[in-house]
Order: structure tokens, then sequence, then C-alpha cells
């Protein structure tokens, strides 16, 4: 398990408790733990019932369906399938003639600090003549589009017009390289990308369209015949002519209006990229019925959404929790939302609370990475310290993307949430489409570092390798053992990996494999999630193969011959991405290695984004293996850490290397 052992034992150790205030309680929409015990009792009774009724509760449908969920081909669930809805219409047209209609929706803060807002009906003119010229460059309905773009309404309304015709987008993060854009429309086989000419992030000019060139000319993309560019910044951008097209032009004469297409329950909303244990990321493929109704039901239950709210998640549309919870769950419920462009550090480290203050924010939902670096700062900067603001806007907080540690937890309560707002601590994966495990704000009793109980319905429990329970206290595999609605679907043109990765046979096939080891108090039954138990990384809550770390540096092959990636734990990142690469040439050392670093490090960038750069970097002649030639992982691990080996080493073949190895550069 990747988490710091002194993070878990204090999480171990947690016995703080805080119950909801009594007002939150009975002003909040699931009130009390009656409240969510009544919940959980209806799902129990009528597992289908319950549903089909909040389905038909919190989605308009244009047709209705008749069956809620179909296991015939387990572990393909379809849920409401013969149902027909358009998910751009349940964020924007059903406001349409209510109050909301003219409500703002979005409040765009832009990295320089402009501040632009568009109400609901404007945003539904938008989104429409975006999709009227996606249909005039022959878009239509089944097919795949790309989404390359910055935080900004234009990222928003480009996935919603997608939504709005039936197209199925695929976000991929503005912070990735070429490679990843040319992989992702390959697999996906995208006719269109939507990007912008550059993105503006803590006062720079970044590129995004010549990347996408880049990719493009890379090969194999010949199914793209239109990039679509959002001119950000005034800055010039190179055309290729009869394939390219400005947002100006291409909205150009479009009419406001556009029908919503509806489409089948189950139709492809999106496909979002994310790294698995094995080979390359996976495309997580999610429904349109199952996937909204989630996002709207959580934003009423995880976070109590009421009218007069203000809402902030402060993710990057290109990661599963911009999705669900800036580009359709807050419209979905008809919330106005915060929508930042920038970063939490420019032009300060205090721009959070600022902007918390500007916008009278009320429900704020960030990350712990984000939490820790802003401590951090405020600890030694008083001007940038949450204190300097005026907070008392907030109600509740949010925290979500990896374990938050009880220390941050604690600042996060005291000093922004004025002991005042109870922190949701949302555990969920981009495969479970919005919430699973997370407390209630009027209803669950918080303890710090703790995503309390699963939301009623959801069927998690720890179990061993082979899908038995294990008691409370135990550790041991996090799993789901009925369907939700917002589960995935498939992974994108290779359901039989879907199958392997999350519903292994050895649990019987049809238990829901998380990925997380956990745990649960042995009294309240509380799940604490402690981290991955496969290959994968948790760095700033952005997920990474090692896998594809090890890949992308062998790739490099005139310079290396092995290399082997670990995580480490990382007071402020949650974990780092350490690699162990052995050269095509003699070990260097000094000047020369971290010169060989610094070019390593930028070969990872290159190929896969900045976010998958190793923070260290350590030469061997060789790797530790052992007689059969297995690299022997858990030893790297240790080493990463700093410790000294104690485990058994008489199986490996060249226990000299650990020495070398235990040098940083
Ligand atoms: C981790 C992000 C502990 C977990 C929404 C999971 C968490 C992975 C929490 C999914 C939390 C997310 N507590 N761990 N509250 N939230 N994780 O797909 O390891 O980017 O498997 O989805 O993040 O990351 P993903």
């Amino acid at each position: 398990m990747s988490a710091s052992p002194s993070a878990i034992q204090s999480v171990l150790v947690e016995n703080r408790i805080f119950p909801p205030a009594e007002s939150l309680v009975k002003a909040a929409r699931i009130s009390g733990m009656a409240g969510y015990e009544a919940l959980c009792a209806e799902a129990d009774k009528d597992f289908e019932g319950f549903w089909a009724r909040l389905a038909r509760e919190n989605l308009t449908w244009t047709r209705p369906f008749t069956q809620t969920l179909d296991e015939s081909e387990a572990p393909f669930y379809k849920w409401f399938a013969d149902g027909e809805l358009n998910a751009s219409a349940n964020c924007l047209d059903k406001h349409m003639g209510t109050p909301v209609e003219n409500k703002t929706a979005i409040i765009f803060e832009a990295d320089g600090g402009e501040v632009t807002k568009v109400t609901y009906k404007e945003l539904l003119a938008r989104v429409s003549q975006f999709a009227n010229a996606l249909k005039t460059r022959g878009v239509k309905k089944g097919d795949r589009v790309l989404i390359y773009m910055p935080m900004t309404i234009e990222g928003i309304v480009a996935m919603q017009a997608c939504a709005r015709i039936g197209a199925t987008h695929s976000v991929v993060f503005g912070g990735f390289s070429a490679k990843a854009v040319q992989e992702r429309i390959q697999d996906a086989g995208a006719v269109a990308v939507i990007t912008a000419n550059y993105q503006l992030r803590g006062g720079k000019e970044l590129p995004l369209k010549s990347i996408v060139d880049e990719a493009i000319a890379s090969g194999g993309c010949e199914c793209v015949k239109t990039v679509f560019v959002y001119e950000r910044t005034a800055t010039a951008w190179n055309r290729v002519d009869g394939r390219d097209v400005s947002f100006t032009e291409a909205l150009q004469g479009q009419s406001t209006e556009c029908a919503p297409v509806p489409v089948n329950a189950e139709h492809p909303l999106f496909v979002l990229y994310t790294s698995g244990s094995t080979g390359k990321p996976k495309g997580v493929q999610h429904s349109t019925g199952g996937y909204m109704l989630w996002a709207k039901l959580t934003m009423d239950w995880t976070f109590d959404i009421q009218p007069s709210d203000v809402f902030w998640c402060t993710a990057d549309i290109g990661w599963v929790t911009g999705h669900t919870y800036i580009t359709y769950g807050p419209l979905a419920a008809g919330a106005t939302e915060v929508v930042f462009e920038g970063v939490p550090t420019y032009p300060n480290a205090g721009r959070f609370w600022q902007m918390i203050e500007r916008h009278k924010v009320s429900v704020f939902y960030t990350a712990p990475t984000a939490i820790r670096s802003l401590i951090k700062a405020a600890d030694s900067d008083e001007a940038v310290h949450p204190k300097k603001s005026d907070l008392s806007s907030l109600r509740i907080l949010g925290s979500v993307g990896e374990p938050i540690n009880p220390e941050a937890w604690m600042w996060y309560y005291k000093n922004v949430g004025g002991e005042r707002c109870p922190i949701v601590d949302t555990w969920w994966q981009t495969e479970n489409g919005g919430h699973l495990i997370t407390p209630l704000p009027g209803a669950t009793p918080l303890v710090p570092g703790s995503c309390t109980l699963p939301l009623p319905g959801i069927a998690a429990a720890i179990v061993d390798e082979t899908g038995h329970d294990l008691p409370n206290g135990s550790g041991g595999l996090l799993v789901i053992k009925r369907p939700w609605p917002s589960m995935i679907r498939t992974i994108w043109g290779d359901p039989e990996r879907f199958k392997k990765a999350y519903f292994p046979e050895e649990m019987g096939g049809k238990i829901y494999l998380a990925g997380d080891g956990a745990v649960r108090d042995a009294k309240t039954g509380y799940f604490r999630v402690t981290g991955r138990i496969d290959d994968v990384l948790n760095v700033s809550g952005h997920r990474m193969g090692t896998m594809e770390i090890e890949s992308a540096l062998v790739s490099k092959s005139d310079l290396v011959a092995e290399a082997a990636v670990v995580g480490r734990p990382d007071d402020l990142t949650g974990e780092a991405i350490c690699a162990f690469v052995v050269l095509k040439r003699p070990r260097p050392t000094g000047e020369e290695a971290a010169q060989i670093a610094k070019e390593l490090r930028d070969w990872v960038a290159k190929e896969i984004g900045p976010i998958a750069k190793p923070k260290d970097i350590r030469f061997g002649e060789n790797l530790p293996k052992t007689r059969s030639g297995k690299i022997m992982r858990r030893l790297l691990r240790s080493l990463a850490k700093g410790e000294s080996i104690t485990q058994d080493t008489s199986t490996l073949e060249n226990p000299a290397i650990l020495d070398q190895l235990a040098q940083n550069n």
C-alpha cells in the first residue's frame, strides 16, 4: 500500500469526532443519521425501485425507461436501458421557464483576475450555437470528439455541445503531451478536436494548438477532419487549411437554438482516459442516464446544494472531478458555480481564499495536495493566510483525489471552515462517475482522515483476495458488491481488459474491485482508504501508472537499458515518483548523473506530460532481481523511502546493487 505508514498510523489512532451542527442537520436535505439510514433501508428493501424512483425524480426523460437494471450480461450492467434523454437538456433546457433561467450559471475568473458571468439562458444559447457549429462540420451522434482545452467557459461549452448532439467527448488534460493526445485520438477514433491557441496559467501563455498539430502530424490521426480553435489570447497560431477553424469563424451565422438529440440511457456520454496498473491508459466509458443521475444526486446529497449556494470545485475539466462537479453536476442542480482558469499560487498563494471572499463561495471542493501546499505558503507568509480573507460565506468544504491526512484536515477545518463547516472527504474514482463513500454534511459525524460511510445503495465492503468479507478493524481490498448507476460501462474498445481489471474471476466476476486498500473502524464501521494496492501512483491527486513511466523511460533507447518506477511518500504531493534506471553506458555520478537525470525528466515530460516527471532518479549498474529475473519492487520501495533494507535479500541475484541504488542524484 502506498500511503506512508506514519500517515496511516495517525489515522488509526484518530479519535476526534465532529458531529454536524444542529442547524445544518435541521436544514439539510438528508437530515441526521436517521435520514441517511432511511435511504439506506429503502435501497435495501427494493434496490431497483429505489434507483428507479430517483432516476424519475432527478432526470428529465424524453422516453421513460421501463427496466431499471439489466444484469443479464454482468459485469456489463445496464441501467434504465430503454429510456432516452439528453445530458445537456438535463443541465440547461430543464431550467428554462423556471426562476433558474436568469440565474448566474458560471462565474468565470480568468488567470489574470478578469471576471465574466453567464446566466443559464445565455449558456444554453452558447452551447446550442457551438453544437450547430459542430453539426455544420459534420460531427454527429455517435462520433467521438477530443477536447484539449484550458479551464474556460468555452471548455464547458465544448463538452455540453458534444452532449447536446450525442457526440461522445474525450477530454485530455491540458498538461498532457502531444504523444498522449495522439494516442487518445487514435484509440477513440476522434473525428474532431476542440482546442485553444494557448492557455493561461500563472501569468504564462502555454501552447495547446501546436501540441495538437504535433500529435496529428505524428501519424495515425487521419480520422480527425476538423480542429476547432478557441482564440484564448491574441497570439497568432498556425492554421492548417481545410482542417482548422477558429471559434469565431465556426460560430459565424449559427443559430443559438439547437434541439437536444435524445440518446439511449446507455449511450456513451464520454470516454476519459486514466492510468491503470498495466499498459497504456484506458478509456473509461461512461453512460448518459446513470452518470447524469449520479452527477445530480451527489450535488444534492453530498453538497446539499441549495438555490442560494455558490459552488466552487477547483478541479480541471481534464479530470473526472471536473466532468462531474464542474461540467455536469452543478448545472444539473441549477447552482451558480465558480470556474477558475489559473493556479492556486498566482499571483500569490492567497488566491483561493481571496476568490472565496470575492465570489461569496458557500461550498468549496478541492484536493488535499492543494491544501497542503497552501498550508506551507500560509506558514511562511501571513499575507496569504486564509484569515486575511472573509470566509464567512462558506458552509460546506470538500476534499477529493487522495487520502487527506488528519493534520491537513484539521487545518482546513479550523482555518478555512472556521470550525463551522463540515468537510466531506469524498472517496471515488474515474471509474465510479461520482462520490461513493463520503460523509453527508447534515448527517454524518466526521472523523479526520476518514471518508466515513457509503452513500445509500452503495454496497462497499472490505474483502480478501477471494472476495470474502473481512471483519471490521482489519485492512483489505475495497470492493463494491452491487452495481450502481454511474459505474464505468467498459473500457473503450477493450471489454476483456474491463472484465479483467475490475471484476476479477477469483472474486466471482461480478464484484467491482476498486484497486484501493482500506480498513473499516472496528466500532463505527467508518472506511479509511489507505491508498492504491496496485502499480498506480497518486501524485498530487493525479493518477499515474508506474508501467507508463517505465515505458516512457525505456523508449529513450539510445540511453536507457532498463527502468523501474515506484512511489514514495511525500509530505506535499502525497506520493512522489522515484525511478531506478540502468543506462546503456557506465553508471554516471556527480555532474554527469545530474545532467542525464534532467534529460530523462524532460523526456518523460515530452512522452507523457510534466506531471509524470520523476522526482528522484537513481542510477545503478543493474536492478535488484531474483534469480529468475524478476525485479524486486518492494526493495525498491524501501530504497526510495530511504529505509535501510531489513527484508530478506537471500533470493536476490545481485545484493551489492542495493548500496548503489540507495544513493540519490
Ligand atoms: C484516490 C479521482 C482517499 C484513490 C476522483 C482512488 C482517494 C484514486 C480519495 C482515484 C479520498 C480519491 N480518500 N483516496 N477521498 N479520493 N482517492 O480516478 O486511490 O483520479 O483509487 O479519481 O484516488 O483517482 P481518480
